[in-house]
């Protein structure tokens, strides 16, 4: 018989993903001993039937699946960390229960339609982060990925999101694709990515960068070169036999903190904060006439600070995308890490903090709304 694998927790989607061992069992006898354990009528004879059991997973147990047989493959840590918490319940309809959940996974993978996390296994998803404060040591600077475009974020901001809102084959919006980032890390997790950016240069370079990663999930991966406030994304999507997108990530200036070029239409030259905000409303109604119902948007933005003022720019940007038919799901701190060659500048600026009263910007949002 050929053998017939869940579709595990693997790379790209799962945590830990080739990095730990792995134990494939004989999936209807697995489920057969878990029975038994669940029938059993006291906590001694529970422990005694998951002794058998353990026996049967060790290597050359009975338990243990043949190359060419049915298998369930577990991580063999979290295999091993199933069964000793059904080991340590104190009282048997704990232990029953434990039993129960490691038998759904045993069964099979159970995901929510918007993303391939398998929920009889959450606990080997250990690397997708679901805590609203993202503390991301180290950019990921694996493949093409590099830090020396002035302004782009960290490949982990669009990892993350595309794990947790798409599925693989789904497409995703991003209309201020800078560099690529977003794209590149679609091309590895197996998702369509239609980026916009403005400048044509930095369009040139994306489109470099995807060409110098390979594509084995053979995706398509369009950057065009555009103003994305005036844009027609359904059009744009229907170039790539697509009719809608299922994720936008959208990583717009933080108005004029960094002057992207002196494109007038660059939001970076919006001459005021209210133009700023309506030139990102206006994007994000084009971007969410292309996005399906039900499916989410992320901002990623930071506040600036002006005349003496702390400007809540992250607020403010996320109301402008509530107002446009999406509700908010989470508010995301991520902290922000100065570059070396930043550090000078570092120094500075707490000089000018302790000077003014004021503190030192270290964070920024990932603010992620669900369209109504
Ligand atoms: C914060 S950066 C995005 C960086 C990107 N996430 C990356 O990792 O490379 C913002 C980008 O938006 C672009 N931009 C500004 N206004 C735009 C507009 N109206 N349409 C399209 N792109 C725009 C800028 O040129 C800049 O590259």
């Amino acid at each position: 018989m050929a053998s017939v694998e869940p579709p595990a927790p693997a790379a790209p989607d799962g945590a830990n993903a080739g990095a730990e061992p792995s134990v494939r069992l004989r999936r209807e006898a697995l489920l057969e001993a878990l029975d038994g354990l669940r029938a059993s009528p006291d906590l001694p004879a529970l422990r005694a039937a998951l002794g058998a059991l353990c026996v049967g997973v060790e290597p050359g147990g009975g338990l243990r699946a043949a190359d060419d047989e049915e298998a369930v493959v577990f991580p063999e840590g979290l295999l091993r960390s199933e069964l000793a918490q059904i080991g340590a319940a104190l009282t048997l309809e704990r232990a029953r229960y434990y039993a129960g959940r490691l038998r759904k996974a045993a069964r099979g993978a159970r995901t929510a339609p918007i993303n391939e996390i398998d929920l009889n296994r959450w606990k080997s998803y250990g690397d997708i982060v679901t805590d609203s404060l993202w503390l991301i040591e180290r950019r990921d600077g694996s493949g093409v990925h590099r830090a020396d475009y002035w302004g782009n974020f960290v490949p982990q901001i669009p990892n993350q999101l595309m794990r947790r809102y798409t599925r693989r084959g789904e497409w995703v919006l991003d209309p201020f694709a800078g560099a690529g980032t977003t794209l590149i890390e679609g091309q590895r997790l197996g998702r369509h990515v239609l980026g916009v950016e403005l400048q044509p240069a930095l369009v040139e370079r994306a489109r470099r960068l995807v060409a110098a990663e390979p594509n084995p999930f053979a995706v398509a991966l369009p950057v065009v070169s555009g103003d994305s406030a005036a844009l027609d994304f359904r059009a744009l999507l229907a170039e790539h036999g697509a009719t809608s997108a299922q994720l936008a990530i959208l990583h717009p200036p933080y108005h004029d903190i960094i002057r992207f070029s002196d494109d007038p239409r660059d939001l970076s030259n919006a001459p005021s904060l209210d133009i700023f905000l309506g030139l990102l409303g206006r994007v994000v109604q084009a971007v969410a006439a292309a996005l399906d119902r039900g499916r989410y948007l992320a901002l990623v933005i930071g506040d600036k600070y002006a005349r003496g003022e702390w400007v809540p720019l992250g607020f403010l940007a996320m109301q402008a995308v509530q107002e446009r038919g999406f509700a908010l799901k989470s508010i995301v701190v991520k902290d922000i890490h100065g570059t070396a060659g930043k550090r000078a500048q570092q120094e500075l600026w707490r000089y000018r903090a302790l000077v003014g009263g004021f503190y030192v910007f270290r964070h920024e949002y990932v603010f992620v709304f669900r369209k109504r």
